[in-house]
């Protein structure tokens, strides 16, 4: 795919010229080092600012100090149906329709409010697989509906095996295969995708059929692949997920969660739900009466009236996507990181290891087989953001939204000076 001239930085600076997407990397305030962009590589983790995003902010303070409680109703943006601004935008961003998605709350608690209501153990039908190297959060949140339905995790929480040689990816051939094998035992398939350490994409519609077979349902744990990856989760038939938006797409710290159930089960009688007043229906929730009466989509599964100054800069962003396009934002991502691997290959041969398989999204893990931490501190000493995650392995990112071919070849170029340094 790319040839031994593009090992430099006028290739890179070529590549950059043809990229179609380079003018949104002006969208966003970058960090600043030594008074020069940092090399930011952790949109993974924490996905950097919209300019727009303190206007957006902004105009709702104005509008609280301008109109107090009636801000809910009046100024520009009126909060009460705020969070309905970002429900386009979701529903575009996984493959949904609109009433398949909602912003609301944040990951984790969204992920136990979907197990509540898709996760039923019953009899024999009671296991729950997940990823190895699941992340902790998750671990924690499955464990804790185990014990919530009675059921002793070590019993019913199933850890995929890594069956590839980097020790952390699984086959997809492996993942159905323990599907099967688990059979009328297993209650809920919840994977996250990408997996958030190897940086492995699921196939999630072959993972979809093979629950099926089985009577089991699907949720996904979008973390690592809302922003990321380009997703049909209404025609996958998954039935649900979650995702946090402060990592591709740029929220903010702690910003809103986004959540998707098919609507296949929105009017669904036996489902149970953790309810509040915000999934009460908007025509009857101020009269304030004492039964809940549904929303009939996903806005049901809402408990409270949302924070609208973390909407406003979802919503910055969450602009900017609708103009790029995830599928254009893909497109150009497989070409950026391959070139990001590319050069790993060309100039880091036995310094670091690319283990994330091809099967990805923009993110690439690396192993480090010499000085891990005293690399990482010299990367940030010299301007360059990726993270590092014990004992040996860094994530790093280019977002295709932001990061230019130029800042892979430099980053490339730092990390070999740093290892003929050491
Ligand atoms: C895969 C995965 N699951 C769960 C979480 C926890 O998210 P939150 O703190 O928003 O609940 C994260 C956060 O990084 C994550 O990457």
């Amino acid at each position: 795919m790319f040839q031994s001239e593009d090992n430099s930085k006028l290739a890179a600076k070529n590549f950059d010229s043809q990229d179609q997407l380079k003018n949104f990397r002006e969208r966003f305030h970058f960090p600043v080092h030594n008074g020069q962009p940092q090399l930011y590589f952790a949109g993974h983790s924490l996905g950097l600012m919209p300019k727009k995003a303190s206007e957006y902010v902004n105009i709702e303070l104005q509008s609280w100090a301008q109109y107090g409680v009636e801000g809910h109703f009046k100024g520009q943006n009126p909060w009460l149906p705020y969070h309905e601004n970002i429900t386009a935008s979701f529903a575009k961003l996984v493959g949904a329709k609109d009433s398949e998605v909602v912003a609301m709350n944040t990951l984790t608690v969204n992920l136990h409010l979907m197990m509540v209501s898709f996760y039923k153990p019953k009899g024999e039908r009671n296991k729950i697989l997940i990823e190895n190297n699941t992340f902790p959060s998750d671990k924690y949140a499955v464990d804790s509906q185990a014990r919530f339905h009675g059921l002793d995790p070590q019993a019913v929480i199933v850890e995929l095996k890594s069956d590839e040689d980097n020790g952390l990816s699984v086959s997809e051939q492996s993942i159905i295969e323990t599907i099967k094998k688990l059979g009328s035992s297993l209650s809920l398939v919840m994977l996250g995708n990408c997996n958030y350490l190897s940086g492995q994409k699921f196939n999630f519609q072959k993972i979809v059929e093979a629950a099926r077979a089985v009577g089991a349902k699907v949720g996904f744990n979008l973390a690592h692949g809302a922003g990321n990856l380009q997703m049909q989760l209404h025609d996958w038939d998954v039935d649900f997920s979650v995702w946090c938006s402060y990592k591709y797409l740029n929220s903010g710290p702690g910003g809103l969660a986004g959540a998707f159930v098919h609507e296949k089960h929105h009017l669904s009688k036996t489902l149970s739900r953790f309810e509040g007043w915000w999934g009460h229906s908007k025509d009857s929730r101020f009269q304030m009466g004492p039964q809940f009466e549904a929303i009939p989509t996903i806005e049901a599964w809402q408990l409270s009236n949302p924070p609208i100054l973390q909407l406003a800069s979802l919503r910055a962003s969450m602009e900017i996507f609708d103009e790029a396009q995830i599928s254009r934002l893909r497109k150009k991502g497989d070409h950026l990181t391959s070139y990001f691997q590319w050069l790993i290959e060309q100039n880091l041969k036995g310094v670091a290891e690319v283990i994330t398989p091809t099967s990805r999204g923009s993110m690439l893990c690396l192993k480090l087989t010499k000085n891990p931490k005293l690399f990482m501190d010299q990367l940030i000493a010299n301007g360059a953001i990726v993270d590092f995650r014990e004992p040996n392995i860094i994530r790093a990112t280019p977002a295709p939204l932001y990061n230019s071919y130029e800042d892979v070849f430099n980053l490339v170029q730092l990390m070999k000076e740093i290892s003929n340094g050491q």
